[in-house]
């Protein structure tokens, strides 16, 4: 995600800034930009690495002490020096960062336009900066707060003015933000880490709260306006550990953050009645209506987050859908046409084999939508139509939270496609929308029952080979759990279908070996406890993943990893994390490099 930095006190700002950008590089960025006040509003910015920052302030340096910096990772807009934050309002008096979407930005934008307005990006973050202009009557704080009444989403902004010129006024809406308090200097960031060489006294300011920075400190009130008191807390971490926000490595850290994932990837995006609004996916209901096919292509994490997406365009659709791997797939004399709509799925965007995949496909005819997390990548470009997923930069080598993302993406054009072509209908859309809404707090308690996946981890870490079955939606799963499983464990794992155990596999479950069972689909329940069955007849270990209302499976299970009963088709969502959970700490229990698995890179960008 976006890095924000800020300072108010004696030095000059402009190095501090650069300074503690540098140190939120770690997050990912492709444009990164300051503004420092000193009578006028003075802002640089340039797209790419902090360098290109770094050439054009020695050439134009900024001179002032109290000032306002961001990197962007770009959700709306290409990553071009014009997109790059800080952005001003045409009368340049007003500045603003922002990390996180207004949702409504196009038509605020709409409004400020017809009133006049000029833009010179095409972010939803310069829309801000208009309309603190716009609201300004000699209070800032005021000007903040209206602005922020208007502007629907999940975010943080930051905002200076050279009217009221030694103080910085910020907001935090969901995105992370926190004030280091010094001695004569208050300093603001999106994260600890970006200050904690200055200071480890932090403010952290929560959800709907303005923060009003000066060098003699900071005070906090809720959006409304009344006062929050608020004790400053001392952080003891060092800065590895900041940087991963207290966790012990960045996969657990990417694991928790799914639920905000989830928030992140539906804002703006999902009626309650199940109406969706994709920003960049262009083709219009009668393209939709005539799709005859859906190709669904990637690799690896990606690839089973496309099994997923067949099963649902499958099922709510009753769409031909095939999933196939991009390596397979670009090798396969020409199977794509017209008429049949290909789906990259790749985190990346740059993964060489998804690339050469959805080229073909595009070659032939074929429509090609990437999902991607990263705005410019390359298979955003080569693509017709684009769905973001919005899941924020991944460090850790092993995918979790882009691979939640891509599950809900596919939800969201599962419902834009059904719509179009009258197989979803308003009961079933609605359905899935409440559903998707309820997630994030599905998912965080499914993240409280941590200790049920520690002690999961406890029974297979000295296991030569662990086996994962299900059926359906449940079998997409279980690839996904048994990958994440030997890629960072080094544990032998393989997945099946829960049936197809009995045609061969069955003869290497012996006495303790573990097989781990998803329960999550009712249709198909009793057949899948079959297969359990036939696991314990030959002394297997049984580790379940079922709803908490599931007490049929403690009669087989040797231990059961619950989530919360939910729409089957919506389980895989939830039901993932215990895997996810599991996997990471059989691989921290053997002490393995958990966030660089040993001969995988994040990007495969060879054949
Ligand atoms: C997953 O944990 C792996 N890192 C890997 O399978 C990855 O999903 C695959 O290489 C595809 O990457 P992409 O999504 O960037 O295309």
């Amino acid at each position: 995600m976006c890095g924000i930095m800020g300072y108010v006190g004696p030095q000059e700002a402009g190095p501090i800034l650069v300074d503690g950008l540098k140190r939120l590089e770690y997050r990912g960025y492709d444009s990164a930009g300051v503004a420092v006040t000193n009578g006028s509003i003075n802002v640089r910015k340039a797209q790419g690495k902090i360098a290109n920052l770094e050439d054009m302030l020695e050439v134009e340096p900024l001179v002032g002490s109290i000032g306002i910096g961001h990197t962007r990772w770009a959700t709306h807009g290409a990553p071009t020096d014009a997109n790059a934050h800080p952005h001003t309002d045409p009368s340049g008096e007003f500045v603003v960062v922002h990390n996180g979407i207004i949702e409504n930005f196009q038509s605020l934008r709409e409004q400020l336009a017809a009133d006049g307005s000029e833009f010179t990006s095409e972010t939803d973050s310069e829309v801000l900066a208009h309309l603190v202009a716009r609201e300004y009557d000699g209070d800032l704080v005021e000007a903040v707060r209206k602005a922020v009444a208007l502007s629907d989403g999940a975010y943080a902004m930051v905002v200076m003015s050279k009217r009221e010129p030694r103080k910085i006024v910020a907001v935090r809406k969901i995105s992370p933000l926190v004030v280091g308090l010094g001695d004569g200097e208050t300093f603001l960031a999106s994260d600890i880490p970006a200050v904690l060489h200055h200071t480890r006294d932090f403010l952290i300011i929560e959800d709907d709260e303005l923060v009003v920075v000066t060098e003699d400190g900071a005070t906090v009130e809720t959006i409304d306006g009344e006062p929050v008191d608020r004790d400053a807390i001392h952080v003891t971490w060092d800065a590895e550990q900041a940087e991963k926000g207290g966790y012990e490595h960045f996969m657990l850290k990417e694991i928790n953050e799914q639920p905000a994932v989830v928030t992140e990837t539906l804002a703006g995006r999902l009626d309650e009645d199940g109406t969706v609004w994709l920003e960049d996916v262009d083709f219009g209901d009668d393209y939709a209506a005539a799709i005859d096919r859906v190709w669904i292509t990637a690799c690896g994490t990606a690839y089973h987050a496309g099994l997923i997406g067949q099963e649902i365009f499958r099922r709510i659709l009753r769409l031909p859908t095939n999933v196939e791997y991009a390596h397979e797939l670009r090798y396969a004399d020409p199977i794509v046409g017209p008429n049949e709509l290909t789906i990259a799925i790749s985190q990346s965007g740059e993964t060489a084999d998804t690339l050469a995949a959805a080229r073909l496909a595009g070659d032939n005819g074929s429509r090609m939508l990437a999902i991607t997390n990263v705005v410019g990548s390359t298979l955003s470009r080569y693509a017709d139509d684009i769905l973001y997923t919005r899941a924020g930069p991944e460090i850790s080598v092993a995918s979790t939270k882009a691979y939640m993302a891509m599950l809900i993406a596919q939800y969201l054009l599962a419902l834009r496609i059904g719509a179009a072509r009258g197989t979803v209908n308003a009961e079933l859309a609605a359905r899935v929308s409440h559903g998707l809404h309820q997630m994030p707090a599905a998912l965080e308690e499914v993240l409280r029952r941590e200790p049920e996946a520690l002690a999961a981890a406890e029974l297979i870490r000295s296991a030569e080979d662990v086996y994962f079955i299900g059926r359906g939606l449940d079998y997409a799963i279980a690839m996904e759990g048994s990958l994440k499983l030997k890629e960072i464990s080094y544990l032998h794992s393989e997945a099946m279908p829960a049936g197809e155990l009995k045609h061969g596999t069955l003869a290497l479950i012996t006495d303790g070996v573990p097989v781990v069972v998803m329960l999550t689909q009712r249709d198909v329940y009793d057949k899948t406890i079959s297969a359990v069955q036939e696991v314990k007849a030959r002394g297997g270990a049984v580790i379940a993943v079922a709803y908490d209302t599931d007490t049929e499976i403690d009669k087989y299970a040797d231990l059961v990893l619950r989530i919360p009963d939910m729409e089957d088709l919506m389980a895989p969502v939830a039901a993932v994390i215990p895997l996810q959970l599991m996997a990471y700490h059989v691989a921290r229990l053997r002490d393995n490099d958990i966030d660089q698995p040993r001969n995988l890179a994040k990007s495969v960008t060879v054949e």
